[in-house]
């Protein structure tokens, strides 16, 4: 692989449509995919996964941000964007402005929409969010048919569906994840009865989507597994996934060291014997977690070289001893896949003390990024 940068995040667009029709094909049809790409597409990069998941057939796209809104429009999308954590009242203008469909869970936000809507002539399509347990974002179900009967003043406002979030739905133990789905039906239910038909009602994330239908309702929101990862690390998604995020760098600098010295920051690792050491241009400041000091690994030539002492800012040190012919320039995998070895965001989330979420939006957010697969 040609690396063009001493730290290098590749998006592989292929595998990211190979994960869209997996998910895809677990809903019926007339179910509408909403796929989230807020927070730069986990990382990946918001347009270009907006648009390969726009050409593959996705029908909605879901956003953290009006300005990651306004990016999709700039770039050409026309897509129905959904801006998932609402909006600030001062943004109203902005988001009615660009079409975007907005999360709504407070009074004040609907009547700054509201007068947006009637500065401009246009109207505004939300989605009421409801807390049905995640203890988050979203008025408690309760609330939900005096807050739709209080709506009557914004006539340019149509509530096209309920939206909630699950808070356990990648355990095992799906028995707090049914209590919301039952709590969320039998909401839709009655708002339904009470005469809005909400056609838009949405539940499910990845691992609902995989693992309970019945969370589908009028549109699924996967996010993690579009970018190739599981909903639960331990265990494997059950769909077939391809990684799309991988993330490279080169050797900078090869030495071998005496039995008993000391390698990085604080001494706190000891070569125990002679060691050949490869130093990679890669730190904290390139999103690759100061957690993993003396923890993870790399692969250089398909074998795993171990970090040895802590994670600086720019650089890592890790042991190449057992490698055969280890010299300058050898290409080394952080993320991804080497000579039929893999390390993957699960194993660096477990080394991080995270999850995979994280580690893509770390690596992705610090790092130049290409494009594979297009
Ligand atoms: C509101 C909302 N819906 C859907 C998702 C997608 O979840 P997942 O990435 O687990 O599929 C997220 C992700 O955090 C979210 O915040």
């Amino acid at each position: 692989m040609m690396i063009t940068s001493m730290a290098q995040v590749t998006v592989d667009l292929g595998a990211l449509r190979h994960n869209y029709r997996q998910l895809r094909a677990r809903c019926a049809p007339g179910v509408k995919f909403l796929a989230v790409v807020k927070a730069d597409a986990y990382g990946h990069g918001l347009v270009p996964v907006a648009r390969t998941l726009a050409a593959a057939g996705v029908d909605y796209l879901g956003v953290a941000s009006v300005e990651e809104g306004l990016a999709l429009r700039a770039a050409g999308v026309g897509l129905p964007v959904l801006l998932l954590m609402g909006v600030l009242p001062q943004e109203s203008e902005k988001a009615v402005g660009a079409e975007l469909e907005v999360v709504l869970f407070r009074r004040d936000l609907a009547e700054a929409l509201e007068a947006a809507c009637r500065t401009q002539g246009k109207r505004a399509r939300v989605h009421l969010k409801v807390d049905t347990g995640m203890g988050r974002l979203g008025l408690f179900p309760g609330e939900v048919l005096p807050f739709l009967a209080g709506l009557a003043d914004c006539p340019h406002l149509e509530v096209v569906g309920l939206i909630s979030h699950l808070a356990a739905a990648d355990e095992e133990d799906k028995s707090y994840t049914r209590k919301q789905l039952e709590e969320f039906a039998s909401l839709v239910a009655e708002v339904r009865r009470g005469g809005w038909a909400v056609p838009l009602s949405h539940l499910a994330n990845s691992a609902a989507l995989t693992e309970i239908p019945q969370t589908h309702f009028g549109l699924v929101r996967p996010g993690i597994m579009l970018y190739g990862s599981p909903a639960a690390p331990q265990r494997p998604a059950p769909v077939s996934l391809k990684p799309v995020m991988s993330f490279t760098s080169e050797v900078l600098q090869v030495k071998d060291l005496p039995p008993g010295a000391s390698v990085s920051y604080g001494r706190t690792y000891l070569t125990r014997e002679w060691t050949k050491l490869a130093v990679v241009p890669v730190g904290y400041c390139n999103g690759y977690s100061r957690l993993l000091s003396n923890r993870g690994a790399v692969l250089i030539k398909g074998r795993r070289a171990p970090i040895r002492g802590r994670v600086c800012m720019n650089l890592i040190m890790v042991d190449g001893t057992h490698i055969p012919g280890l010299e300058v320039g050898e290409a080394v995998t952080l993320l991804g896949e080497d000579q039929g070895s893999r390390i993957t965001a699960e194993e660096l989330a477990a080394w991080a003390q995270t999850i995979s979420y994280e580690i893509y939006c770390a690596l992705g957010a610090a790092n130049p990024r290409r494009y594979t697969g297009e």
